[in-house]
């Protein structure tokens, strides 16, 4: 029997490789309801089953993908042919992981700030999350941006559970993802989001101190830094790349192995964009900069795929182009001239 800590340094292996990032596919039920019905399909435990069945299964998608994070319902659910969908990842050798939170909720006095549930019970559901093969897991807390938020409060106890998170799940051996997302929603500039989101990870990383956690064994998920929506003036990537890499070598120690952005409303080809911009400009930096997303690697194939079986195989060639070029922007090689190859 490995040791947790070998069991740990095994997955971080397998989820930090070159020219490769992790698929989030973990969208709660109500969340994966609302992208559904977008584009018209209907939300039932078999619709979302063979629409992460098809993703999963795309061939040779292991190539681009190292990790992906499920939701509950998927990780007990089985392909047409009957093998276990963590299973189907781990044959394309993708790490199977498992998102452990249970949503947000008001935080009392937060003045509209959120707080994450799913700590109690979390180290008993921990236990039968690792049978069903899950090697790692995810926990995102959020960050709205307006004129009063985020609190201190809002900051300070968000950190707090997001550390008390990842420490549960070290003390099993499982890799926590630790998400902290600043909201993109407003009309804030790109300063203010840069404050914000030095506050916040500077906040993270003392908590995940105070709670003895192995940084050497997490990987940070953040939220780059970006202007509002709303905001008149968008940034190019050279710019996100510059505001976010600045706050990111204030705030994250060495040890992180790897810092896996999400894409949090950009649109793909921005995401794409920017995490080029990232890995093209900041050469020197000590952790590997790659991407997790969910709606960045998934609105084309969702879109696409409708809930007809006649779509599965232009669905997938979406989501294919979508990693493969999200891979290339991982090691500073993507080119616009990509998006326009099939
Ligand atoms: P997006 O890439 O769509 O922001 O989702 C990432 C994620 O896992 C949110 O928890």
């Amino acid at each position: 029997m490995m040791s947790v800590v070998d069991q740990m340094q095994a997955a971080v292996s397998d989820l930090v490789q070159p020219g490769k990032g992790i698929l989030a596919a973990d969208e709660s039920t109500p969340t994966i309801t609302k992208r559904f019905n977008a584009v018209g399909i209907e939300s039932q435990e078999e619709s979302r089953r063979s629409y992460r069945e098809m993703l999963l299964g795309t061939e040779g998608i292991g190539e681009f993908l190292s990790g992906v994070i499920l939701f509950e319902e998927t990780l007990g659910q089985r392909s047409a042919d009957g093998t276990p969908l963590p299973e189907v990842a781990a044959r394309q050798g993708i790490v199977p992981g498992i998102k452990v939170d249970k949503g947000l909720t008001a935080l009392a006095n937060g003045q509209g700030d959120k707080i994450t549930q799913g700590l109690d019970g979390l180290p008993e559901r921990l236990a039968p999350y690792k049978e069903q093969g899950a090697r790692f897991a995810k926990w995102r807390d959020v960050y709205p941006i307006t004129a009063n938020n985020p609190t201190r409060l809002g900051i300070a106890t968000n950190a707090e559970v997001l550390a008390r998170y990842a420490a549960i799940c070290q003390a099993q051996g499982i890799v926590p993802i630790v998400e902290p997302e600043v909201l993109i929603d407003g009309d804030h500039t790109i300063d203010r989001c840069a404050e914000v989101s030095e506050a916040v990870l500077n906040a993270v990383f003392h908590a995940l101190h105070r709670h003895g956690v192995l940084l050497e064994y997490m990987l940070l998920k953040p939220s780059m830094v970006v202007p509002g929506k709303d905001h008149p003036q968008k940034a190019n990537p050279a710019e996100v790349a510059e505001r976010t890499i600045r706050i990111l070598r204030r705030t994250v120690p060495a040890a992180v192995p790897s810092i896996n952005f999400l894409s949090g409303g950009q649109s793909p080809e921005q995401a794409t964009a920017n995490l080029n911009a990232m890995n093209q400009g900041h050469a020197g930096v000590p952790w590997e900069l790659s991407f997790s997303y969910a709606r960045a690697l998934q609105e084309p194939p969702m879109a696409i795929w409708r809930g007809e079986a006649k779509n599965v195989a232009a669905a997938q060639a979406a989501f294919y182009k979508r990693a493969k070029l999200n891979a290339a922007a991982r090691s500073g090689k993507y080119t616009e001239e990509m998006e326009k190859s099939s």
